[in-house]
């Protein structure tokens, strides 16, 4: 079974817990915390899911916060993460086909049960497309 990294702050942490069992079975998760509806500093979150697909803990992520904006933004401080925060199924497609992105951001004050499954599903199963893309994946890290 895939492992996938899997973080959140306050905000996420009911639909993390959803999201555990939805695909359990389908998925093995690498559970990074928050671990109670407690508020916490997404940073933290963000930066432990970036360490584990960095370091080839999991090979894709999953990051929840309110927006999805902090803990994206956190992620994407690693020249190795493509965190991309999704709102709709076009973007989980494009970002996959595109960028090659290897986490997912879920703002879960956004968006509802089902359409963050189907963000999920499509981000999972969607290759990337290689050629052109390939070459701005590689200029982004080579321009810092
Ligand atoms: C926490 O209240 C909220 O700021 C956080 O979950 C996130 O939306 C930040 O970008």
């Amino acid at each position: 079974m895939e492992i996938i990294a899997i973080a959140c702050d306050h905000g996420g942490y009911d639909l993390k817990e959803i999201i555990k069992k939805h695909y359990a079975g389908q998925y093995d998760f690498l559970d990074l915390g928050t671990n109670s509806p407690d508020s916490v500093d997404y940073p933290e979150y963000g930066q432990a899911c970036a360490k584990a697909v960095k370091e080839g803990k999991a090979k894709r992520g999953i990051i929840i916060c309110g927006t999805g904006i902090g803990i994206s933004i956190a992620a994407n401080r690693y020249p190795e993460i493509r965190a991309a925060n999704c709102t709709d199924v076009t973007m989980a497609r494009l970002t996959r086909e595109h960028n090659d992105a290897n986490i997912l951001a879920l703002g879960a004050r956004l968006i509802g049960l089902e359409v963050a499954f189907d963000i999920i599903d499509t981000f999972m199963n969607t290759q990337f497309e290689g050629g052109r893309h390939a070459l701005r994946i590689e200029k982004m890290c080579a321009s810092i």
